[in-house]
């Protein structure tokens, strides 16, 4: 039963890989790389113990898909292949809009051409931008996106949706995430953060590792506790899983559209997970606190009631399994002497 993954060398792609295989299934990564790194390809095999399908490709390059669908004959699709910096979608919204957005609509043309039924797209809870009541449901009302990234999740939702209501026999989950953190408890495989990482987790490792001096914490003045935001951070191996189970379902059942949230269903705040990291990891965190950062939202967590009532679906993880994996990641790559 092979998949599709594309972007499947990134964070969540590369621990879906994994999960898929430990079910069964046979996925096939589609990468070119631009956030990711040749080495989670050669760890996500140790792990696995055999070879991985694997193409080099810009899913932009659409004869080059085709022939890689033809050739391969997946029966289904875990779309990850985007860009997902908001301060860069701000500064270069082509870039969102071309790769977010008509690589997309090119994939899609694709589906149509060779009849692939059974569709995983990654979204956000982006979309439900600042929201009035929380935790969010899946049917609260989606917010006017602040960035061109928030807003290319909120189109692809619906490009994909108007896209398969036309379609039978074929069904599309659009998962909602919440803030992926940690790491494969091997190590082996975690997120490799291009450049200065502007997520909360990878700056705390790597100024916990001393690649950066200082941690700055986006604002203390919030109306939450201790006055800084609340995120509902989700193991990346518990969202992977949701996605196997997404898969999984889609090929048992046909015509439906579903959106699940994929979090804790918790909040924890920026304090909260740094004292989590220190504590666990027996580590001091410089960190200091700085402004506001523009665009962020003072507290927002999931309802997972849905997801769990339907698919079955739980988080095995909790904060304090993320945070050390997350660390024993960042301590390897020292081992692999990856430079980013
Ligand atoms: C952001 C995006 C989200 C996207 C996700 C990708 C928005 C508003 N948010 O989530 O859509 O899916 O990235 O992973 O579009 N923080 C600090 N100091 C730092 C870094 C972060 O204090 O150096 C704080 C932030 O202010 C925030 C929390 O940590 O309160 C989490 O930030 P981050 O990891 O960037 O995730 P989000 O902004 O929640």
């Amino acid at each position: 039963m092979k998949i599709l993954l594309t972007g499947g060398a990134g964070f969540i792609g590369s621990h879906t890989a994994v999960e898929l295989v430990n079910n069964g299934y046979s996925p096939i990564i589609l990468d070119d790389f631009r956030n990711s790194n040749a080495l989670i390809i050669k760890n996500i095999e140790k792990i696995i113990g055999k070879k991985v399908g694997f193409y080099s490709v810009d899913i932009g390059n659409k004869i080059k898909l085709r022939e890689i669908i033809k050739k391969e004959n997946p029966i289904g699709i875990i779309h990850f292949a985007a860009d997902k910096s908001v301060n860069e979608s701000v500064l270069n919204p082509l870039k969102y809009y071309k790769n977010n957005i008509s690589n997309l609509v090119s994939l899609l043309e694709l589906v149509s051409e060779f009849n692939i039924n059974s569709f995983v797209f990654s979204s956000s809870c982006t979309v439900y931008g600042n929201p009035i009541k929380i935790p969010v449901k899946e049917t609260n009302e989606t917010q006017p996106a602040f960035s061109p990234y928030g807003y290319t999740k909120k189109v692809g939702e619906r490009i994909l949706t108007d896209f398969y209501a036309t379609r039978e026999k074929s069904s599309l989950t659009l998962l909602r995430y919440f803030n992926p953190i940690g790491a494969h408890p091997s190590g082996l495989i975690g997120e490799l953060p291009i450049g200065v990482p502007s997520n909360l987790l990878p700056f705390i490792t790597q100024t916990a590792i001393g690649k950066r001096k200082k941690l700055t914490i986006y604002g203390n003045d919030y109306e939450t506790p201790d006055g800084t935001c609340i995120r509902d951070y989700i193991h990346v191996v518990d969202l992977a899983n949701a996605h196997v189970l997404s898969l999984k379902f889609s090929l048992e059942k046909k015509n439906y559209i579903k959106t699940y949230n994929v979090g804790m269903g918790k909040g924890s705040s920026v304090l909260e997970v740094i004292n989590s990291f220190e504590n666990v990891n027996k580590v001091a965190i410089n960190y200091d606190f700085g402004a506001r950062r523009i665009g962020d939202i003072p507290k927002i967590f999931a309802d997972i009631d849905l997801i769990k009532d339907e698919m079955n679906w739980f988080p095995k993880f909790n904060l304090e399994n993320s945070v050390e994996h997350a660390w024993n990641w960042e301590k390897k790559l020292m081992d692999f002497k990856y430079i980013s």
